[in-house]
């Protein structure tokens, strides 16, 4: 079930101006031609071919002051509504560009994706929306475990489940001053938009200050109490770090050391250093050394495999104790000092 509320069309204001003048700039420096309205996305220059620069131009839009002060304000008061001011919120929105004549995110509930059984999903268009191009909620309560099991049963593809689901949403045609809400497990999802215009939304998601976050970093959120924005405390201190590559792991080290700075850019870690093991001594010199250096807070690696057996992983482990240092493991989102058996 969803919830249709009122929001003052002067909030997303700017946001909305700033993004058409960027789009039209953008499309005019590809030769193309200037649009008035955001719905009308659709015709300008190569938007179906780069549908990935435009949305890169919406998503460095929100990283900016002026746009993160509204998503904040606009979080906070969604915050105090449901949970008396206590709460969290998504760090980043969601951005959606539901071009006209295409379909976007298939029929799905968020909880199915590791959010939190209580989160709450905010969806707010920064363009009227209608039909096709909206929206499709379930307006029922349905059990989503039962849907889950029978869908696990029958070993059905993701075609036939969004065929199921389909029919059991209806259309919510959410104006510019409106947004909606519906809890994690509530079915949604969109429909190829034979509109004549496109969409262009953001979503979040919000959760009260005791409940799970699912399987969604609790890094990600920001937290608030009693109306105002505290930081949690793995944000207070920045790391200096070290990545550390090893081929032990058979991942190669171009991809490990992709997947290790995007991690260190989500955790707030400030890479000052990096380096790769030497492959023929198993001892791991390279990441004794890292841990000795005294600059270093953090060594970041891919992940526990970098132990090639118990032993080696115990003394690396006292070593760790010994100089007050951590390393992070990338892939399984542990810290050293969260392994148990030392
Ligand atoms: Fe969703």
């Amino acid at each position: 079930m969803y919830l249709k509320s009122k929001i003052s069309l002067k909030h997303f204001n700017y946001l909305e101006k700033e993004l058409l003048n960027r789009f039209n700039s953008y499309s005019m420096k590809l030769g193309g031609k200037k649009i008035k309205r955001l719905e009308d996305i659709h015709n300008l220059k190569n938007i179906y071919l780069n549908l990935e620069n435009y949305k890169k131009i919406f998503f460095e839009l929100f990283t900016e002051r002026k746009t993160k002060e509204a998503y904040v304000k606009f979080a906070k008061l969604l915050i105090k509504k449901n949970f008396n001011g206590n709460g969290y919120f998504q760090k980043t929105p969601t951005i959606r560009i539901h071009l006209k004549g295409l379909g976007l995110t298939g029929y799905h509930c968020d909880y199915w994706y590791g959010h939190g059984e209580n989160a709450i999903t905010i969806w707010k268009p920064l363009t009227n929306t209608k039909n096709t191009c909206s929206l499709y909620v379930q307006n029922n309560k349905i059990d989503n475990k039962k849907l889950l099991t029978s869908f696990r049963k029958k070993k059905i593809d993701v075609a036939q489940i969004n065929q199921i689901l389909k029919h059991l949403c209806k259309k919510t045609d959410v104006k510019r001053n409106e947004y909606l809400q519906f809890n994690s497990k509530v079915i949604h999802g969109t429909q190829k938009n034979k509109e004549n215009v496109s969409r262009i939304s953001f979503d979040f998601r919000i959760i009260g200050i005791n409940q799970n976050f699912g399987s969604k970093p609790k890094e990600n959120f920001i937290q608030v109490l009693e109306n105002k924005i505290t930081k949690i405390k793995s944000h207070n201190k920045i790391f200096k770090c070290s990545t550390y590559t090893n081929g032990v792991s058979k991942i190669a080290v171009r991809n490990q050391i992709i997947f290790i700075n995007s991690m260190c850019m989500n955790n707030n870690f400030q890479v000052i250093l990096n380096d790769s093991e030497i492959y023929q001594l198993d001892y791991l010199p390279v990441l004794r050394g890292m841990i000795k250096n005294k600059n270093l807070d953090l060594i970041v690696v891919y992940s526990l495999k970098i132990f090639k057996n118990k032993n080696i992983k115990n003394q690396i482990l006292k070593l760790l104790k010994k100089m007050n240092k951590k390393i992070y493991f990338c892939y399984e989102n542990l810290y050293s000092d969260e392994l148990n058996n030392i």
